[in-house]
């Protein structure tokens, strides 16, 4: 990292970070940071951002497609290395709107493109879309146009078209800088070695995941899932269960209105036992839906066993994974907008290939959630016969 005579900083780095800077003095407009996990992209975009506010004076835009997951990730980063710098003072950081100001007059704001108003309102120097292949074209656009310098994106791409590919790279003021966990020195070992072993779960995978490079044909499994804020008013209501323990158990809420499917994680933890899942499931459900199916793992008997001698109607699931899936995809479903680990799971979850050839089983990784997911609105079908849930209650 260069210093400056004033304001120096001294960062550890990776090369990541030397490749956007050098990109941004070049003057490029749009810095497409594409790679595979944990190369480091954010964590150096961050810190060029830091060190661009602390020398010039400028505003500076973070993006990210939902709040909860920005506040999960690249924010978390940029606390973390104005921290480490000793550079983060308390008063300069409005926690309720998001924004970090220097003392220089440079501001730092973060927001979701949920936010109309953030995303149409002022102007900014800088960008940075975090997990660009999140955002829609127009959401995008509307934010470029705002902006008069440089445009920073980063994200895996799992991708097999996209408007970044077609749009942005296609741009002569873009540049690509591919990066690798090989970028990135501060991977402990165990971390590395997950990365690496992900060519024995699945060859797309690895080469999205491990090598940064484009899948050689689509491969994710759910791409029609839209995000909801506002819980529907309706008591159509099932539960799904995904027992874990080193795995996160999972515990899903979906709620049906007008044959459209809303549904809300509401446990996703690791090392839970069944107790302490009931202790969870008697806070969480209401005595009103005391009553009401939670569609459950039955690899797991004695856990089902245990939920209903806790007086909640836990009943095997249809695991049908095929069927289950295929009647996933057919069915409007809306993911909330707070359930930042499903919405993960679905940008991960994909096919598992064979070379070139996709088949039809999933890959068995970060599935969790998608499991009960689909255990709800599947198993639900299956027991009413008519579709699903209680349409008589609903329409008596
Ligand atoms: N310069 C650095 N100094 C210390 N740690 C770093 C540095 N760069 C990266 N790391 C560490 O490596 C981890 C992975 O980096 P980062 O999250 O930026 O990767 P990424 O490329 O954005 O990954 P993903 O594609 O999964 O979002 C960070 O959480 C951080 O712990
Ligand atoms: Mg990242």
């Amino acid at each position: 990292m260069k210093k400056q005579q004033n304001n120096e900083l001294e960062l550890k780095h990776t090369s990541v970070l030397t490749y956007n800077l050098d990109a941004y003095e070049r003057g490029f407009r749009f810095i497409v940071n594409q790679g595979g996990s944990r190369s480091s992209k954010t964590y150096s975009i961050c810190q060029l951002l830091v060190y661009l506010a602390i020398n010039k004076k400028l505003t500076i835009s973070i993006v990210r497609k939902s709040l909860p997951s920005l506040k999960n990730s690249v924010l978390k980063d940029l606390l973390e290395i104005l921290k480490e710098n000793k550079i983060y003072n308390e008063n300069n950081h409005n926690k309720t709107e998001n924004i970090y100001s220097f003392g220089n007059g440079s501001v730092i704001e973060f927001f979701s493109v949920d936010d109309e108003q953030k995303i149409r309102g002022r102007k900014r120097d800088i960008l940075y879309c975090n997990e660009a292949n999140e955002l829609d074209f127009p959401e995008f656009n509307q934010l470029m146009l705002r902006t008069s310098g440089a445009v920073f994106l980063d994200y895996n791409p799992s991708d097999t078209e996209h408007w970044i590919y077609d749009v942005v790279l296609a741009d002569e003021k873009s540049i690509l800088v591919k990066s690798t966990y090989k970028d990135n020195p501060f991977l402990s070992k165990d971390q590395i070695e997950y990365i690496e072993n992900l060519i024995n779960v699945d060859v797309q995978f690895y080469r999205v995941y491990a090598l940064g490079e484009r899948p050689v044909s689509q491969t994710r499994i759910y791409t029609h899932f839209k995000k909801y804020v506002d819980e529907p008013a309706s008591t159509n209501v099932v539960f799904g269960c995904d027992f874990g323990f080193n795995h996160p158990s999972v515990f899903i809420k979906v709620i049906e209105a007008g044959g459209k499917y809303y549904v809300q994680e509401q446990v996703y933890e690791s090392k839970l036992t069944t107790a302490d899942l009931i202790i969870k499931l008697n806070s969480l459900i209401p005595d009103q839906y005391r009553d009401k199916p939670i569609y459950c793992d039955y690899a797991r008997p004695e856990s089902i066993e245990e939920l209903k001698r806790a007086g909640f109607n836990a009943i095997p699931a249809d695991k049908a994974v095929k069927a289950g899936i295929d009647y996933v995809k057919s069915k409007e479903v809306f993911i909330h907008l707070d359930s930042v680990n499903l919405w993960k799971e679905v940008n991960l979850y994909s096919w598992k290939s064979k070379g070139n050839i996709i088949t039809d089983e999933p890959i068995k990784l970060n599935d969790d959630g998608l499991d009960a997911l689909r255990y709800a609105l599947y198993s639900s079908k299956k027991s009413s016969g008519s579709g699903v849930w209680d349409y008589e209650l609903v329409f008596a």
